[in-house]
């Protein structure tokens, strides 16, 4: 199987949904689902009366039928749920999480990739964040039961993923270490016969694992000891949508408080090249001069995010994508432009690219005029408490609940609620008493440039006339790195 030129990068939450990635992969390219959250993104879409019957379709071809059956009796609404009415939660992962869980877990991410390959025969990936340790074996698994062609990790060093594909492939138990501040790694098991009620099948593809590195020097680390193959890489600039690698050395802001980035941060192609495996690019790669220079010198092709984040097949709210949309063609630009590195909005520690767009939580009014409060906690991490036992915390969830958990009340400011927020850009926002949570967008620096794709007056764009686009014949006999050729 050839790798494909073109990945349409993973952005979650349900950003890149299936729709987005069935279309890119019909197009003859890899079409990513985002597999973040995606449990909760399936149950929602359930009580919202699975419009268009498709997540229901995708659970009848799950192959354990009766675990299908009691997540859609437990979860869908015929009628839908009245706009009044806040979503049942799905439970928060824990290190020992209930059947339950990770049951709805495997179905969700089943239920995504098996629709973006539905009818297709082209190629489909799932993205993944390693930070968001406890969720991920569940979600790796549920994948590869529907096929999945690639499996996509940043946002750490996904050391131990490589094995556990190799494992869960085989439908055998897999283990991933957990860490745990002020402790030592805990173990996370996850039993495909368990979890299954004994319906495993045998054998499985194992997908291409492609983890997403911003330095050579870490492709490297990861080629040599990871548990397992590593496939290829791809390299992400820190221009790019989503959570970024901090940059290297102390960290530095410039005046509007964002990280500096300088030298040290820039990926050697020549170094990735050496590596002798296929590499992609990602980071305001996505014009078809850029895509040339990037497949000139010596990587298979590009990722590209933003572009497609923005175009009508994305999962975003299409009002909120229209407005923004509308504001950077009519309007002039804060000043630093549309996006924003911050430094600190992110439970993770990483910096985080958001939209500076009015009526979100990139407004200090909106954000602070929100209650702190905690039910999704993808973005919990693993403690050790004072009795020894293990516990879960977020520094984004109510400031007194985390200083209980002997959580540092410097690490809580400016953090702000990912889940929530991201659940809100795609359409599934959480009802609260004040109303429903506010979205917070990201974007690569890319948004700034956004309007190439609305020219004649147009005010959208679709996720074919950004391939059409990347591909469209400026560049007249493309020359191809000799690792290439
Ligand atoms: C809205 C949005 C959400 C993103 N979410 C993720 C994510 O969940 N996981 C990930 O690995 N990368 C994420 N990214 C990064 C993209 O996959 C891609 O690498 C990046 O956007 C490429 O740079 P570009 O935006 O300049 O095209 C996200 C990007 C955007 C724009």
């Amino acid at each position: 199987m050839e790798h494909p030129l073109l990945i349409q990068g993973g952005m979650g939450i349900g950003v890149s949904n299936w729709r987005l990635a069935r279309v890119v992969s019909q197009l003859g390219h890899l079409g990513v689902v985002s597999g973040t959250a995606i449990n909760s993104v399936l149950a929602r879409r359930l009580q919202d009366g699975d419009v268009g019957g498709h997540v229901r379709r995708a659970l009848k071809a799950f192959p354990a039928p009766a675990i299908a059956e009691k997540i859609l009796a437990k979860y869908f609404l015929e009628e839908g749920r009245p706009a009044t009415q806040p979503y049942k939660g799905v439970p928060m992962f824990s290190l020992r999480p209930s059947l339950d869980l990770l049951q709805l877990t495997v179905v969700a991410s089943f239920v995504e990739v098996f629709l973006a390959r539905e009818d297709h025969q082209g190629l489909v990936g799932l993205n993944l964040l390693e930070k968001i340790q406890l969720p991920n074996l569940a979600c790796l698994y549920g994948a590869i039961l529907a096929g999945v062609h690639y499996v996509i990790m940043g946002a750490g060093i996904p050391r131990e993923i490589p094995g556990a594909l190799d494992l869960l492939s085989q439908n055998k138990k897999a283990e991933l270490r957990i860490t745990v501040d002020g402790g030592e790694p805990a173990i996370m098991e996850f039993d495909p016969a368990v979890v299954m009620d004994g319906q495993a099948r045998t054998s499985l593809r194992r997908p291409f694992f492609l983890p997403i590195v911003s330095s050579s020097t870490l492709a490297m680390t990861l080629k040599k000891k990871a548990t397992g193959a590593v496939n290829g890489f791809v390299v992400e600039h820190h221009v790019a949508g989503g959570h970024n690698a901090p940059p290297r050395g102390p960290l530095r802001l410039n005046g509007l408080g964002e990280p500096v980035y300088g030298q040290r941060d820039e990926v050697a192609f020549a170094e990735m090249v050496a590596l002798d495996l296929p590499f992609w690019f990602a980071g305001q790669a996505a014009t078809p001069e850029k895509f040339h220079e990037i497949r000139q010198a010596g990587a298979q092709g590009i990722q590209v995010g933003t572009l497609f984040a923005f175009c009508d097949e994305s999962g975003l709210d299409p009002a909120l994508r229209e407005k923004t949309l509308r504001a950077i063609a009519t309007q002039k630009p804060p000043e630093g432009g549309w996006v924003y590195t911050d430094a600190r909005s992110s439970p993770t520690g990483f910096p985080f690219k958001v939209v500076r767009m009015s009526g979100t939580a990139s407004e200090s009014e909106v954000f602070e005029g929100r209650r702190r409060c905690c039910d999704l906690g993808y973005l919990r991490t693993c403690y050790k408490k004072e009795d020894g036992s293990i516990g879960e915390r977020c520094p984004a969830e109510p400031v007194a609940d985390y200083l209980r958990k002997g959580g540092a009340v410097e690490d809580t400011v400016g953090r702000k609620c990912l889940c929530n927020f991201l659940m809100t850009d795609i359409g599934l926002g959480q009802v609260r008493s004040g109303g429903v949570e506010p979205p917070l967008l990201t974007a690569g620096d890319d948004l700034n440039f956004v309007s190439r794709m609305l020219s004649d007056g147009r005010t959208s764009y679709s996720a074919k006339d950004v391939v059409d686009y990347l591909f469209s014949p400026v560049v007249e006999n493309w020359v191809i790195h000799p690792a290439l050729a």
